[in-house]
């Protein structure tokens, strides 16, 4: 796969092959100077150490994996990085993790010398399919999530699929979770796709085609409303409860889980049962434990009074979307109904 959007100004290439993280320059990454290769400790690190191979004169950086890596100490570091290295305007940060890495190390390229050139190569399935594309980079801050950004491009995203193989299944199934999110929103034939794969193991056998489509569903989002003025809040479809879970749970749910989680009380009834089944297919979650009184402080979070709207997006046939703004109250409701029916 091969594609490219235009948005702030710039294109940007992204391509997907198998074994393409050894041929960077085929796959428009211009190497030939100085080149801060930024990963963590989580991410094998084969991977960097190949990539680092093909620059003329590589930095490598390994940073502690998680997400508390994204926070103005490590960005420091990372900064401090780019000094030592006597860095100019002409050189480049190469991100090789999955979206803590690249939502820091895009944010390092976006404020140095005010903005040098970024590469990505994801190498976890949600960072492939979501974070890597867009141009959003940013760290959290006195406990809010990318707080403080910048709306960065990178010149070129490549995704190897081959560096998947070793993703744990709970980090395969919630890249999943993102890639459906934008079928069921934007694409009903992908979504029907999904309703064709019968194991966790089906939708592995098919990484190449869910890579392209999703990125295919996130690249015209962005390129139609790359400031998320409207259209781009499609992409939170799910994220508004998803995220009030993800602090309910503390920790014991990632991401991807909650997103699917948020999605459902989101979809008309009898979407909600296609969805639910394939969730169910890929080992996603469908049930939720807590009460909806357990979200309602995270739901209300920077909302100044509860007759406040949020802006929600809804679903009611597949692949199809409605941007809604509904009182967290609404948005409760809509969660007891799902979940709390059924306890
Ligand atoms: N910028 C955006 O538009 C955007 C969109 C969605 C999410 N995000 C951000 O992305 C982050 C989540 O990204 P994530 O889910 O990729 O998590 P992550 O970057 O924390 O990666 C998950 C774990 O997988 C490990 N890992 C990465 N690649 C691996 C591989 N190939 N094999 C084995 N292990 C590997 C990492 O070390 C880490 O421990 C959040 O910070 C979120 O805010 C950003």
């Amino acid at each position: 796969m091969r594609e490219s959007y235009l948005a702030g100004g710039r294109r940007t290439t992204i391509s997907a092959e198998r074994g393409a993280i050894r041929r960077l320059a085929e796959n428009g990454f211009d190497l030939g100077r100085r080149v801060l290769v930024v990963t963590d400790d989580g991410v094998p690190s084969a991977y960097a150490e190949s990539v680092a191979g093909q620059a003329k004169e590589a930095r490598l950086c390994v940073i502690p994996h998680g997400e508390s890596s994204k926070c103005f100490a490590v960005l420091e570091n990372l900064l401090a990085e780019l000094v030592r290295g006597g860095f100019d305007r002409h050189d480049c940060v190469l991100a090789v993790g999955g979206g803590v890495v690249g939502d820091l190390a895009g944010f390092a390229a976006a404020t140095y010398m005010r903005g040098i050139d970024f590469y990505n190569v994801p190498t976890t399935l949600l960072a492939a399919v979501d974070s890597s594309v867009g141009g959003k980079t940013a760290i959290d801050f006195m406990g809010c999530k990318n707080i403080v950004g910048a709306f960065h491009q990178p010149r070129s995203v490549l995704i190897d699929p081959d560096v998947f193989g070793t993703l744990p299944d709970r980090q395969w199934r919630c890249g999943l979770a993102e890639a459906f999110k934008m079928a069921l929103t934007c694409d009903r034939e992908t979504f029907e796709m999904f309703e064709g794969f019968d194991s966790l193991d089906d939708a592995k056998a098919a990484v190449e085609e869910v890579v392209a489509r999703a990125v295919r569903v996130k690249k015209a989002v962005v390129e139609a409303d790359e400031r998320e003025a409207r259209l781009r809040k499609v992409l939170n479809f799910g994220h508004t409860l998803g995220h009030a879970i993800e602090s309910a749970a503390g920790g014991k749910l990632l991401h991807g889980e909650c997103v699917a989680l948020g999605m459902l009380p989101m979809c008309a009834t009898d979407l909600r049962v296609r969805v639910e089944k394939v969730l169910d297919r890929l080992g996603l979650p469908t049930r939720c434990g807590f009460r909806a009184e357990e979200l309602r402080e995270a739901l209300m979070h920077d909302k100044k009074s509860a007759g406040e709207k949020i802006d929600a997006v809804l679903s009611e046939e597949a692949g199809t979307y409605l941007l809604c703004p509904l009182a967290p109250e609404e948005l409760l409701g809509r969660y007891r109904a799902t979940f709390e029916e059924e306890l």
